[in-house]
């Protein structure tokens, strides 16, 4: 019995047929790259952990955190690029530990997205509520909280993600152009924020260096490491990137490295043109120029991280549909919702399911919730991939393997030894609902996936 459970799909060609269009190039995958990364992390983020954790330090902390980052981006680069699939690092651990280690693996990657993109709705909701307000318009506050905040429902939150989901539902080259767009809008308003900004640079704000000490820049850290998260969703694209064993390295470790300096310079000008004890404000970036008497450039950084927040959306609710494609395909969810539309080319069912269920927790779950459980999920995912990489160089030595992490096993040890120092910073009840969580996933395979499995079907076994 539990030998079925980890029966193994075998390692396929990059070259298969997939009815997903290979239309995304290098360009088009380090743009998705950017604009899943840079989003909340750095436009709210940035500010609470300055003011609460690392103080000027706070640049330190984006440093660590990027390392961890990196470690891992470069074995998701590895295994993207050897094994590929849609599924990422569910189909990794098809491939190289069985069916049901990837279902619990593809299950804990379905809350890290569904959790991230519901929680950037409700910030962005929150940005454009601040927006209408500074406009005089005034929506009723019943439509635009939750429940459990004193509404009813978070309605903007609600309509961000169904417009979303219709964009991806109607092709993967218009989401690219969409995205590439509005990540143009962002880089635009932090390149403006950057040229402000280094005309206040006043040394004095860093006297006190490091106020919490290192143990506050390791929390913080283990905070902003949310600012990284979204480079994964890369490694869903495979079946849709021209040449990816070549394109999808470049995306990946392209949009990283881009991201990582960015937040170094912007974390170092934020806390060296204010106090980083006024930093600890909904709307850092733009409050900080705000200070400084420029209320219009205050205002494009806060048009920007709308932007910002918009791209997150869109890639990871992307990421969201192509891991519960690569599942539903298997068989482990119903193979029906897997349907490619031969028009659009895209999985319009899993995209209007999943929009529905992300649309229904950003609308009526307070943000703190759906936030918590987004970094356990991320660094486990994390943890796995980089053990992935250490345990398939072993068991599949011949492999071919277009990009090849170095250093191995050391890089990646590194990475699963920051990961796991990152998640046992998290509080004990996000432990508690991530178990829960997985507990749910194991019985739902129990009752459904393991009798509906495509690769038992096809290989006969009981
Ligand atoms: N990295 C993404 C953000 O900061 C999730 O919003």
């Amino acid at each position: 019995m539990f030998s079925n459970w980890l029966r193994k799909k075998p390692i396929q060609s990059h070259a298969e047929t997939s009815s997903l269009h290979r239309t995304l190039n290098a360009f088009d995958l380090t743009m998705f790259g950017i604009g899943a990364i840079i989003g909340a992390g750095v436009f709210v983020i940035t500010g609470i952990a300055a003011a609460t954790k690392g103080g000027p330090a706070i640049v330190i902390s984006y440093i660590i955190a990027g390392m961890a980052a990196l470690f891992a981006a470069l074995a998701y680069t590895e295994l993207a690029s050897s094994i590929g699939g849609t599924g990422s690092a569910y189909t990794y651990a098809y491939t190289g530990f069985g069916e049901i280690i990837a279902w619990l693996i593809g299950w804990d990657l379905l809350l890290e997205y569904a959790m991230s993109v519901s929680t950037v709705a409700i910030g962005w909701a929150g940005y454009v509520n601040n927006l209408l307000h500074a406009m005089h318009i005034y929506i009723p506050e019943i439509i635009t909280k939750n429940p459990f905040d004193g509404g009813i429902i978070n309605l903007l939150a609600m309509l961000i993600i169904i417009a979303i989901s219709t964009i991806l539902c109607i092709g993967i080259k218009q989401s690219a152009r969409f995205n590439t767009a509005v990540v143009f809008i962002k880089l635009i308003t932090i390149a403006m924020f950057i040229v402000v900004a280094v005309h206040h640079i006043n040394i004095r704000n860093w006297s006190n260096f490091l106020p919490f000490g290192w143990n506050g820049v390791m929390q913080g850290a283990a905070l902003v490491f949310f600012a990284y998260i979204g480079f994964d969703a890369l490694s869903t694209a495979v079946e849709e990137t021209i040449n990816p064993q070549r394109n999808i390295p470049i995306g990946i470790i392209g949009s990283l490295l881009s991201c990582t300096i960015i937040y170094i310079i912007v974390s170092a000008l934020l806390t060296s043109i204010v106090s980083y004890t006024k930093l600890n404000v909904d709307s850092p970036v733009a409050d900080a120029l705000l200070q400084l008497g420029h209320r219009t450039a205050a205002g494009f950084i806060a048009a920007g991280a709308i932007a910002g927040l918009t791209t997150v959306i869109l890639v990871m609710s992307y990421g969201l549909t192509r891991i519960s494609l690569a599942i539903a395909r298997d068989g482990l969810l119903p193979i029906a919702l897997g349907k490619i539309n031969s028009r659009t080319h895209t999985p319009i069912r899993i995209a209007v399911l999943t929009g529905i269920i992300m649309a229904l927790v950003s609308g009526f779950v307070p943000i703190q919730y759906a936030a918590e459980l987004v970094n356990i999920g991320t660094l486990a995912a994390f943890v796995f991939v980089c053990v992935g990489v250490i345990v398939l160089r072993i068991t599949h030595p011949d492999m071919e393997r277009p990009f090849k992490l170095p250093f191995n096993p050391f890089l990646p040890l590194m990475g699963v030894g920051f990961c796991l120092y990152l998640m046992f910073n998290l509080s004990p009840i996000t432990w508690l609902r991530f178990g829960l969580w997985m507990l749910v996933g194991l019985v739902i395979y129990l009752a459904y996936g393991q009798k509906h499995s495509v690769l038992k079907n096809t290989s006969h076994q009981p």
